[in-house]
């Protein structure tokens, strides 16, 4: 899928060129921004929790005016970056707030990428189970993270991460990455059929993408 990075880019332009700048690269080289847009719902509401600047949500719009997006992040200077860049946009709702206690609303599609590892282990099941529970019946949860215990890949990655935390770069509580099986065991207890699949092309680390859908009403 081509996304519309340039479009989506140049909405972080009133921050200036770097903003702009970070925002393109970020968009055109993260695969999990494509795995998310491949899977749009047909209708409904589309959430991004931690969801940093609104890349996502920007890419978004720009392929899908008709759905309604919001996203959530703790961090207020990343959240006043994405309001700023997505000023004005209808049915679109980007908040400051703790993906762990917020209200979530109920949706068609949530992502979670890259968060759950700023959290210990029982905080990670914790969120997954209120992700689960936010979904509407039909609806897919999409949640990239890395894994441990996939060799050198998980190594580069935890210390990528740890330096990024160290510098300020990302909040959290720390870093805690899991093996694969942990997030799905969470997301199965919680009545999600979950498929895994690798979601690092480009780059040198161990993510992958944790696809969970919640079954249909009866
Ligand atoms: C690596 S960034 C990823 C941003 C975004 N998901 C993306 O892929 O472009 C992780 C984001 O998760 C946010 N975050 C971490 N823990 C969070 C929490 N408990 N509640 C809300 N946001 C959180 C951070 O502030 C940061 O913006």
């Amino acid at each position: 899928m081509t996304l519309p990075v340039d479009a989506a880019a140049a909405r972080y332009r009133p921050g200036g060129r770097f903003a702009e700048g970070f925002a393109r690269g970020k968009m055109a080289s993260d695969p999990a921004y494509a795995a998310v847009l491949e899977r749009l719902p047909p209708a409904g509401l589309v959430a991004d929790l931690g969801c940093g600047e609104g890349y996502l949500l920007a890419l978004a719009r720009a392929v899908r005016p008709d759905l309604d997006l919001w996203g959530l992040d703790h961090d207020p200077r990343r959240v006043a970056a994405g309001q700023r860049a997505l000023a004005g946009e209808p049915r679109l709702a980007l908040l400051a707030g703790d993906a762990r206690d917020a209200a979530l609303p109920r949706a068609a599609l949530i992502a979670c990428l890259d968060v759950l590892h700023y959290m210990a282990p029982a905080e990670q099941d914790a969120l997954l189970g209120r992700l689960a529970g936010a979904l509407a019946p039909g609806g897919l949860l999409l949640v990239r993270d890395g894994e441990s215990g996939a060799g050198w890949r998980s190594t580069l990655l935890r210390w990528s991460e740890q330096f990024a935390v160290a510098l300020g770069r990302h909040r959290g509580d720390g870093v805690f990455f899991r093996p694969a099986a942990a997030p799905c065991a969470a997301l199965e207890a919680h009545g999600l059929a979950v498929e895994v699949l690798p979601c690092r092309e480009g780059t040198p680390f161990a993510n992958v993408l944790f696809l969970g859908r919640k079954p249909e009403a009866t």
